[in-house]
């Protein structure tokens, strides 16, 4: 990692690239935000890009590409079947995590559903250290459960613990000896535990709950889809790997897993996905799967521009330059807002900065969303875009009733290399103001409720007009000021 110190003391993140292409920037009025988040029904992933000033939804496809990526993207081979980019694709998978074989798939969720399909049955258990989402509406839709063995570390909020995302081994031992060994479909470990807040989990948990996995005879199936980032804090925080390169800890980390599945929109910069393993049962069964849902083997749903640009993506991973930029600056927005009594998630983790809605708003009950309704109070008081993950993230349970999750969050995720630190302050300072006013801001409830996967399309009202007060206080505050 670059080190760069300061003449006048204090440190901030250095960017390690110059920005060379640019997307000019909309903000709005406040009137005309609140205008849009009605629109939306009170859900910012139904919000139009033209009212959103910076969007921090997520990392997913939206991260900047480098100059080598876009010229790699200029020689892509356009053939349906046996293209040279897919075999430039695939040697750069397998050089990556030494994996033999690797199969394509359109995006991280079309690797679950085909996996879940394959190996979750009526009945079968899914331990893993956290669920993410999609991962968990596959094994559900597919008749299976999840169990989560995290470490109980990993679900507190304030915490100097460098790896929260570790799985509990005593945990793990305790699922394999309730369920059976043959009722464990596999164990699944998650990279840069999404839905915790971007925690990491480290080379010498991974190994350990390989070591279980193997003596039971369960596959190991690691998601890989945030693993810059849990690379960079291996590499930052765990003595063993301190000496070690990033592609030696991603080989470690490829050697202890028997299938490896990743979305490319995150990891490698780009928009696809794809299933690596080294055994050749698991391949063949795999396999079958891609041109039914997929695409024929050699695109499996991608353009061969994305995959031109996921291989360059993926060796640019073992860069230290290149994935310490998110986490760097992510801790920096962290600790701006620890600093000021802004409940956030610590240590920062990768992805973005989790705030806890639940002691920010700590007058909202779960079952009005708090973590929806700062969603939509940030964005009213500054344009930006933040992800719900909290009870609207989750799926009733079989009789309807809410399933509690276990942190509010609203995760303001940082796409890598694509803002300035100016507008990171901006954001900062926004939160600050709308920290004073909390009090101001009330629960959201549900006028349209999808059953599946709800946070994506569901609309909300608020419970009352705090958000016209919310409106008023702003003008009263910052004038003229957009
Ligand atoms: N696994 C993890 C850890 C993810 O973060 C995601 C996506 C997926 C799997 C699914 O991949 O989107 O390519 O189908 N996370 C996005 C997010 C959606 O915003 O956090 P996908």
């Amino acid at each position: 990692m670059a080190n760069v110190k300061f003449y006048a003391g204090e440190s901030f993140p250095l960017e390690m690239h110059k920005v060379r292409i640019i997307q000019k920037l909309n903000l709005v009025s406040v009137e005309d935000r609140l205008k849009a988040i009605k629109e939306a029904g009170n859900n910012t992933f139904l919000l139009q890009n033209r009212d959103v000033f910076m969007d921090m939804l997520t990392d997913s496809g939206v991260n900047a590409m480098s100059d080598r990526q876009l010229a790699s993207m200029m020689e892509a081979d356009d053939s349906y079947a046996g293209s040279e980019t897919f075999c430039r694709l695939e040697n750069s998978v397998k050089n990556f995590f030494g994996t033999k074989y690797f199969l394509p798939a359109h995006q991280g969720r079309a690797c679950e559903s085909i996996l879940s399909k394959i190996f979750v049955k009526d009945g079968s258990v899914v331990p893993m250290n956290y669920h993410f989402t999609t991962a968990k509406a596959h094994i559900t839709i597919n008749g299976g459960k999840v169990e989560e063995i995290i470490i109980d570390e990993g679900l507190k909020i304030k915490s100097s613990h460098p790896f929260k995302g570790n799985i509990d081994i005593g945990k793990l031992n305790a699922v394999i000896k309730n369920y059976g060994a043959s009722n464990v479909a596999y164990v699944r470990m998650e990279a840069g535990t999404n839905l915790v807040g971007g925690q990491p989990f480290s080379l010498e948990n991974l190994e350990e709950t390989s070591k279980v996995c193997r003596a039971a005879k369960i596959p190991l199936v690691l998601d890989a889809s945030l693993l810059a980032d849990n690379l960079y804090f291996n590499k930052l925080r765990e003595e063993a790997c301190k000496n070690m390169t990033l592609a030696q800890i991603t080989r470690r980390f490829a050697d202890a897993s028997d299938i490896i599945y990743f979305s490319a929109r995150k990891l490698g910069f780009g928009r696809g996905g794809g299933i690596c393993t080294n055994s050749e049962e698991y391949f063949l069964k795999i396999r079958e799967m891609i041109p039914l849902y997929e695409g024929f083997l050699t695109y499996g749903g991608m353009s061969v521009r994305e995959m031109e640009a996921i291989a360059v993506g993926l060796s640019e991973t073992l860069d230290e330059d290149m994935i310490s930029q998110g986490p760097i600056f992510i801790d920096y927005m962290v600790r701006e807002l620890d600093r000021k009594g802004v409940p956030v998630i610590t240590p920062a983790g990768g992805l973005g900065c989790h705030v806890d809605a639940k002691a920010f708003l700590d007058h909202i009950p779960q079952s009005q969303y708090p973590a929806g309704a700062l969603g939509s109070a940030y964005f009213i008081a500054s344009g930006i875009r933040g992800m719900e993950r909290g009870t609207l993230s989750e799926q009733r349970d079989e009789n309807g009733a809410e399933t509690f999750s276990n942190m509010e969050l609203l995760r303001l995720a940082l796409p890598r290399r694509v803002f300035t630190l100016s507008q990171v302050n901006y954001a900062i300072d926004r939160m600050l103001w709308l920290y004073e006013n909390r009090k101001l801001v009330e629960g959201l409830r549900f006028v349209e409720e999808p059953k599946i996967l709800r946070f994506f399309f569901g609309r909300l009202d608020p419970v009352s007009d705090w958000q016209n007060k919310l409106v008023a206080k702003f003008r009263a505050d910052f004038g003229d000021s957009l």
